[in-house]
């Protein structure tokens, strides 16, 4: 893999190595697998930055489950905004079920609170959160993230299905700006 790459007008450099990246998730699949045993629990993944997430987490996880894809807001740049719309393309029904959220990244957790509170409309059993990277140094939320794979400082990364400007998804390693 190449240690520096350019995206648009940014340089980017190598962070974190797919090896390190799935070590994380397989730790997070394997509490998954024991808290919510018996719970024909329903993933909800978050398009588009959740997608090689979710692929690599599903194949980890064991119990009998559901998976859906959904999408919502979207992210311009480098800074976070507070606009996030509905949730579209849930067309499973949620009530009495137990939810996991399965995002790409919490920064602000702006997104991640807006979720929660309007997918709690459709009377789930519970909501957990399951997210690839976790910026605790961004939260500006009081918010419950129940796995995390990876802990990053509160830098701009791509790679492993997150953007720059919509580029980067694709690279299997994670990268920060430079
Ligand atoms: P939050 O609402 O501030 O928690 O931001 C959540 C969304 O912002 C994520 O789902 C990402 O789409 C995007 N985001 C936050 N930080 C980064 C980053 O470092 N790189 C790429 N996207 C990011
Ligand atoms: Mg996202």
């Amino acid at each position: 893999m190449k240690e520096v790459i350019t995206i648009r007008d940014k340089q980017f450099e190598l962070f974190i190595e797919q090896e390190i990246i799935e070590q994380g998730i397989k730790r997070i699949a394997g509490r998954i697998n024991s808290d919510l045993k018996g719970k024909d629990p329903i993933f909800l993944a978050v398009l588009n930055g959740a997608f090689m997430f979710a692929g690599e987490l599903m194949k980890e996880v064991s119990i009998p489950s559901e998976i859906t894809f959904v999408r919502l807001a979207s992210y311009h740049g480098t800074s976070t905004t507070n606009r996030v719309q509905e949730v579209l393309g849930l067309n499973e029904s949620i009530e009495g079920r137990s939810v996991v959220i399965v995002e790409d990244i919490v920064d602000s957790g702006n997104t991640m609170v807006a979720l929660k509170k309007e997918l709690e409309k459709y009377h789930p059993r519970e909501v957990k959160v399951a997210t690839l990277l976790f910026k605790p140094a961004a939260l500006r939320q009081k918010l419950p993230i129940d796995y995390v794979a990876l802990e990053i400082p509160n830098d701009f990364i791509v790679g492993y299905g997150l953007d720059y400007d919509g580029y980067g998804r694709n690279l299997k390693d994670i990268y920060k700006v430079k």
